[in-house]
């Protein structure tokens, strides 16, 4: 019996988001270039897409690049930026085919011209696809997020279009990137690395974290099931007590 089969499809997460890490190290065991790594890690990233539609999650989010990012050597974040605008030229075919929407978080104004073109193409070209929905989170800061929010919220109040008194958790939901997306309920995070990273910060405050000594471009579907059937197994509380869960 493959793996897969122990999945409770009843009990899916309806958002998984991924921190696709270890990309640079598997290429150096290899005695490669970083950029190999990258090049390898797509296929990883065409398997958990495709696993995650084949199951009927709704909403997959794949960090791809933080503004932390752009403090890596210019060479690699070239290289970086070329293989996103081959990548997302190449797929959008098969996004379409497989009835994805792709869209995208982050500074998205930051990245380099022809990478925001082949972007914002793919993402027009998906739109309207309604199987599952592919977010990419690219040149993504959860701070800056949060600041750009608090910013927009700021000028509402100075132009009297809302009370400070009314501010509720909503008000900033709808403020945030992800004011359209679910909260994720399952985090993963590749290549041993326990920590966040400046990702869904707001959006994570109740998600299961899932973390893999896996480096990314070895990440594939069975594991993605695996980390399924471990968040399947927990126990989701939200502050109450288990018994309380259980009735
Ligand atoms: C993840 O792999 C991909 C990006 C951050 C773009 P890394 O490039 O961080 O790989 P390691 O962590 O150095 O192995
Ligand atoms: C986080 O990975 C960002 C992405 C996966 C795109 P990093 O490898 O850049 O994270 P840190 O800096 O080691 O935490
Ligand atoms: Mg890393």
């Amino acid at each position: 019996m493959s793996i897969k089969e122990n999945i409770n499809l009843e009990k899916l997460p309806v958002h998984i988001a991924i921190i696709m890490d270890g990309n640079g190290r598997w290429a150096k065991k290899k005695g490669e270039m970083r950029i190999f790594g990258h090049k390898n890690g797509v296929k990883a990233v065409r398997d958990c897409t495709e696993a995650c539609a084949e199951l009927g999650v709704k909403f997959l989010t794949l960090y791809a690049f933080s503004t932390e990012n752009w403090n890596r050597p210019k060479f690699e974040i070239n290289a970086l930026m070329e293989l996103l605008v081959s990548t997302i030229n190449k797929e959008t075919k098969t996004l379409n085919d497989n009835d994805i929407r792709l869209t995208a978080i982050g500074d998205l104004e930051s990245l380099p011209k022809s990478c925001y073109r082949e972007l914002m193409n793919a993402i027009d070209k998906t739109k309207n696809n309604k199987r599952m929905t592919l977010v990419l989170a690219l040149s993504y800061s959860s701070r800056t997020e949060i600041v750009e929010a608090v910013k927009n919220i700021g000028e509402a109040v100075k132009e009297g279009k809302i009370d400070p008194k009314d501010i509720t958790e909503q008000t900033i939901i709808d403020q945030i990137y992800t004011s359209d997306i679910p909260d994720p309920e399952l985090l993963i995070r590749t290549s041993g690395e326990h920590r966040i990273s400046n990702f869904l910060l707001w959006q994570m405050a109740y998600t299961e974290l899932y973390f893999t000594e896996t480096l990314w471009p070895d990440f594939g579907k069975e594991e993605l099931y695996d980390a399924i059937i471990d968040y399947q197994n927990r126990e989701r509380r939200f502050g109450m007590t288990s018994e309380q869960v259980k009735n």
